[in-house]
């Protein structure tokens, strides 16, 4: 009843009331639970930040070695999963395959089993992710360690040779718990809107999670870190003419964005991309890398910021312009890349479905500006 509001895209419907994550995009601010991203980021361990969003306090170390157990704990190959895993085409992107299984882990466990199943889910996405990588070169998977903190495990299931040694490179596995916990949560972005919506259909969290992530594999939202290193990979192709791009960019009949550019919130800079430009550099150098696509990514970065078109429209490289080159020097295959953000961002999914659900909220069913046809008689087939 009554009028209807036409938002095309929610830029402006507050669609929930929320404790978890404040965003000011004016000011490139964001917080969890009240605490600094930047301070999360330099400080605190990715289960300690999923902790944090889950329970809205940060733990006390007794807590958090009880959560690190509890995860831990369900660090275990799921048989049934891995049979289906193993049968999935490798012609299958990551990030179907990573939905899938997600989604089929609603046969394995009870729904009931609430608490379980978030531990469950946090245990199994990389688990789920290394099993593609290895399935993907070929080789055995290698057994979930749970003696290793949540990083250097992933990096040993990862890399590590089937039966052979492995040392986890501390640099490496810094890297990655600080690009999780860059990801870890966005408050109502375009996947965990997702979530909240399947969910409030009471279907399980499982369901809500596996409808996430494939919101996620899009090229406008986690997607663009793949797209990204496409994109860069492509001006080096083309002899790294950045200009070409940036002008091809500002043409909207070219169909081509800058990837990596531009944010619906964020309009003056993604305080996350800061950081991780800082990290791309710490890394590169710690590691010895030399990557020249990072050289080109800092040219478009400048020759846009100076750019009218750019300026104008407030447009920054986003969380997603120079991760893609971490994960690279770490060793993640590119197809992969979005599969880093969905590990990140299953705390904030999981956290935000309970949040839903803790305050009862009712089902999510948009309303619509109908433009079609007036009313008509049928007409009959033969008469069309
Ligand atoms: N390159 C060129 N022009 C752009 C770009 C871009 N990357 N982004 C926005 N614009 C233009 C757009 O054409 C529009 O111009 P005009 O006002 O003349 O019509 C203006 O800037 C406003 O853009 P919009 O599309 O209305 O903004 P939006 O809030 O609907 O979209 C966005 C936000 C992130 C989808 C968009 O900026 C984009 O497509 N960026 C590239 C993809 C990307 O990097 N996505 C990752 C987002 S951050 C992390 C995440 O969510 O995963």
């Amino acid at each position: 009843t009554g009028y209807i509001t036409y938002d095309p895209g929610y830029k402006n419907t507050g669609a929930t009331k929320s404790a978890i994550t404040f965003l000011d995009g004016e000011e490139g601010i964001l917080r969890h639970c009240g605490y600094s991203i930047e301070e999360l980021a330099d400080k605190a361990s990715f289960l300690e930040v999923a902790y944090l969003l889950l329970h809205g306090e940060l733990p006390t170390q007794a807590q958090l070695d009880a959560f690190e157990a509890a995860v831990q704990k369900y660090t275990v190959a799921n048989q049934a999963l891995l049979n289906i895993a193993q049968v999935i085409p490798t012609s299958t992107h990551p990030m179907s395959e990573l939905s899938a299984l997600v989604g089929l882990m609603e046969g394995q466990y009870s729904t009931d089993e609430k608490e379980d199943n978030i531990l469950r889910l946090l245990a199994a996405l990389p688990i789920f992710a290394a099993w593609n990588y290895k399935k993907s070169i070929g080789e055995g998977i290698v057994a979930p360690d749970q003696s290793l903190d949540y990083c250097s495990n992933f990096l040993k299931m990862m890399f590590a040779k089937p039966g052979e040694a492995y040392e986890v490179n501390s640099i490496v596995s810094k890297a990655m718990n600080k690009l999780l916990i860059l990801h870890a949560d966005h408050e109502q972005n375009c996947s965990t809107s997702t979530v909240r919506l399947i969910g409030s259909s009471h279907a399980s969290l499982f369901s809500s999670i596996s409808g996430g992530i494939m919101a996620l594999f899009g090229p406008l939202h986690g997607g663009a870190n793949q797209a990204v290193i496409e994109m860069l990979e492509e001006i080096k192709q083309a002899g790294g003419d950045t200009a070409k791009f940036i002008e091809m960019a500002k043409d909207k009949n070219s169909g081509f964005r800058l990837m990596g550019f531009g944010h619906r919130v964020y309009k003056n800079f993604d305080p996350r991309a800061r950081i991780i430009k800082k990290a791309a550099d710490d890394v590169l150098s710690a590691l010895g890398v030399q990557d020249p696509i990072l050289k080109i990514a800092q040219e478009l970065e400048a020759a846009a910021l100076s750019d009218e078109y750019f300026v104008a429209r407030k447009l920054y490289p986003n969380v997603d312009f120079y991760s893609g080159i971490i994960y690279r020097a770490l060793g993640i295959p590119t197809n992969m890349f979005t599969i880093l953000f969905a590990i990140g961002r299953l705390p904030g999914w999981i956290a935000q479905h309970q949040e839903m659900m803790t305050n009862k909220e009712p089902i999510g069913r948009p309303r619509q500006i109908y433009v079609g046809a007036t009313p008509r008689a049928f007409v009959d087939i033969n008469k069309r």
